[in-house]
């Protein structure tokens, strides 16, 4: 019998698939169990529960920020180390699910192809959260959101994206269209988000009164920000580009120049890790501006949050 038989399942593969009232829905739980750290309704919610942790690629804030939530929901923590399993080697990935489904309750994946996850939730009855892929990071945007909720509150802002149109780019775009934050991508010719993804957003945009717009002129991208966001210029699975890709964006560096350039006050942040000097400079990483590292810390709180939805 499944370990899920009975209840409703809800994955979280892309932001696309929850509405604008989930997602703030998310946020404000987020918040209040941010305040309540550990002492809240929810502590136990997970008792008797087992969450697996699948990592194809390498890991700090994920794979920490969701053992601890599991840990401090009152659940069990498996990390599965990807090649010991072997999915799509040693068994199928729909394989994988179908057992995986029996004995635990949480699939946690960060993989490469986004079309894996997808896999893996069509082929398993518990809910599968999406660690990372190659084409979304939904819960680095949720941390990002609840981030830029606590220090602007309700207020529309526009926000920038400077570097590559990868993964994160495409998740914070999704999160801002579906918030009505104004979101402009700017990058390198040739390396700006997917065309469907940013239509999309597009469309989402419009209805919650935000625009996306995508430029190659970074400084005229930076006249009205309020907040800036990068990510590295080379992701995981790119190794191999990185000496070409660092000169290519070599003129998109969010530094002090960059941010005398944004509107007053403008917020930085990035999903870390940074490699300082290439994409950010240390000088904007650690200014006052910077909330990158409160990011960081609301992984976990974000995290926490949908499990609680997933579960109760
Ligand atoms: N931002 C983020 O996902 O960090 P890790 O790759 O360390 O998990
Ligand atoms: N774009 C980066 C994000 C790391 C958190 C990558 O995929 O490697």
């Amino acid at each position: 019998m499944s370990a899920q038989i009975g209840t409703r399942k809800k994955d979280l593969l892309t932001l696309f698939d929850h509405s604008t009232e989930h997602i703030r829905e998310i946020l404000r739980l987020a918040a209040e169990l941010k305040a309540k750290r550990c002492s809240n309704q929810y502590s136990k919610l997970l008792d008797n529960k087992t969450g697996v942790l699948i990592f194809e690629k390498p890991s700090l804030r994920t794979r920490i920020s969701f053992e601890t939530a599991i840990h401090e929901l009152g659940g069990h923590v498996i990390n599965l180390a990807s090649e010991a399993v072997g999915i799509g080697t040693r068994e199928s990935i729909e394989d994988v699910a179908r057992n995986l489904e029996r004995i635990v309750h949480l699939i946690v994946y960060r993989t490469f192809g986004h079309n894996k996850i997808e896999s893996m939730a069509r082929s398993s009855a518990i809910p599968v959260i999406n660690a990372l892929t190659d084409t979304h990071h939904p819960c680095q945007a949720l941390a990002f959101g609840l981030t830029v909720a606590e220090a602007r509150g309700d207020v529309r802002q526009n926000v920038l994206f400077a570097g590559d149109g990868n993964n994160v780019c495409n998740s914070i775009m999704v999160i801002c269209a579906k918030l009505g934050h104004n979101f402009t991508f700017a990058g390198p010719k040739g390396y700006e988000p997917n065309g469907e993804i940013v239509k999309r957003c597009r469309e989402i945009a419009a209805q919650n009164g935000g625009e996306i717009n995508i430029t190659n002129d970074l400084y005229k991208a930076a006249a009205n920000a309020e907040v800036i966001y990068t990510d590295v210029w080379t992701s995981m699975g790119q190794e191999e580009q990185a000496q070409e890709r660092k000169a290519i964006f070599a003129d998109y560096q969010v530094n002090s120049a960059l941010m005398a350039a944004a509107s007053k006050d403008v917020l930085v942040s990035h999903c870390l890790p940074a490699l300082r000097g290439e994409e950010i400079t240390s000088e904007a990483l650690d200014s006052k501006n910077s909330v990158a590292f409160e990011e960081a810390e609301n992984r976990l709180h974000v995290q926490k949050a949908v499990i609680v939805q997933q579960f109760s």
